[in-house]
């Protein structure tokens, strides 16, 4: 039987390192000629772009349609990218999935545990790896600031606490915790240690 696509995910606090680890492990199936594709939530699709104006603070939405948003931008992600790439033999390794949701929309109100809750009952398919890129949240914000000069909605200290403490309240028990502040080199070294080739 061929061999089935398999499904990654990477979590973590803004400034983690998601996105440029996202595309070294694309560079390193590349070079050992295992298809893979990078996908993004928020989406490029017209939800995802609402979104990106919500989060850049040109747009404002209630707590309600800013979690709907992030739901219809999943449904669009799952439907348009994921699975089709999946379903063609290609890996997917995606840059945030539901598990965000659930610690950047969790509150006092709605907790994260409840919004995890509502994305399962989407039956979106569940990832074969699902890693947390861990960094402290000061140390994740002087790379920010170091990056650029402009702060994105949720970036501040209070807020990055917050979200940090969510995640560790719904990651599931599969989660592979990897040390974000290790050399990209390391952190790549122990992303494969757990991916079989
Ligand atoms: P991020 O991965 O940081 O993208 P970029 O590097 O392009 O800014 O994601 C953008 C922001 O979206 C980030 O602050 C987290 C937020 N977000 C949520 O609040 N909920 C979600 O469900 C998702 C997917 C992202």
């Amino acid at each position: 039987m061929e061999k089935m696509a398999i499904f990654i995910v990477f979590e973590g606090i803004d400034g983690s390192g998601k996105s440029s680890t996202s595309i070294s492990l694309q560079k390193i199936f590349e070079e050992k000629k295992i298809p893979s594709i990078v996908h993004q939530e928020p989406t490029r699709f017209q939800t995802g772009q609402r979104l990106r104006q919500f989060l850049s603070g040109n747009l404002n939405l209630t707590p309600q349609e800013e979690l709907q948003l992030f739901i219809d931008d999943r449904k669009e992600s799952v439907k348009l990218n994921i699975i089709p790439t999946l379903e063609s033999g290609i890996n997917v390794i995606l840059d945030r999935y539901y598990f965000s949701t659930a610690a950047y929309q969790g509150n006092e109100t709605r907790s994260p545990e409840s919004i995890l809750e509502l994305n399962l009952k989407e039956n979106f398919p569940v990832p074969d790896y699902l890693f947390y890129l861990d960094i402290d949240v000061e140390v994740a914000l002087k790379r920010i600031q170091s990056n650029r000069n402009t702060l994105d909605r949720f970036e501040t200290k209070e807020k990055l606490e917050k979200i940090r403490g969510n995640y560790r309240k719904i990651l599931p028990n599969t989660t592979i915790y990897i040390d974000a502040t290790q050399s990209q080199d390391k952190i790549l070294k122990d992303i494969l240690s757990h991916i079989p080739n």
